[in-house]
């Protein structure tokens, strides 16, 4: 694997995001994103580059801090565009990541490990708008990290 330049890519997405750097979701949100996918992806053997790179472009091509619809397919489309470029992602990579970025925000669950642990990252990130996010649809894993993730969301 080639290792990806990780402030490459945040400068690149910075130069297009739309809306507030430091708004909802912008760069502190994707931050803890990253740190629960990290502790997550580890623990139920995910794949953490995966994981991480959601982390930093599933809201990236936000319009606006509401339900914005189609942010998700943008952001998958972003993401797909970079691959080979900005990071090196194999064929089952992409496919998840693009595939995760695309139904971030659909409410869905997955079988997937990797898929999974990209949507908990998110969701655990909820109380940041003051919701609690169901165990019904976070894995055990992130269920475990509900209380923490949700003091973190708010400080
Ligand atoms: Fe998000």
């Amino acid at each position: 694997m080639i290792e990806y330049n990780r402030n490459n890519l945040i400068e690149h997405v910075r130069n297009q995001f739309k809306i507030d750097w430091h708004g909802l979701h912008g760069a502190n949100h994707w931050a803890r994103v990253f740190h629960h996918g990290k502790y997550i992806a580890q623990r139920r053997e995910a794949d953490l580059l995966v994981v991480e790179l959601f982390a930093f472009l599933h809201d990236s091509c936000r319009f606006d801090e509401g339900r914005d619809i189609k942010h998700g397919e943008r952001g998958a489309e972003f993401a797909y565009g970079m691959n080979g470029n900005l990071f090196h992602l194999n064929g089952n990579q992409l496919d998840d990541l693009c595939f995760a970025i695309r139904h971030h925000s659909g409410g869905d669950i997955s079988t997937n490990a990797t898929i999974q642990t990209c949507w908990d990252s998110d969701r655990l990130d909820l109380g940041r708008v003051g919701i609690i996010p169901s165990p019904k649809f976070i894995s055990e894993v992130a269920s475990e990290m509900i209380d923490y993730a949700f003091d973190l969301s708010i400080k």
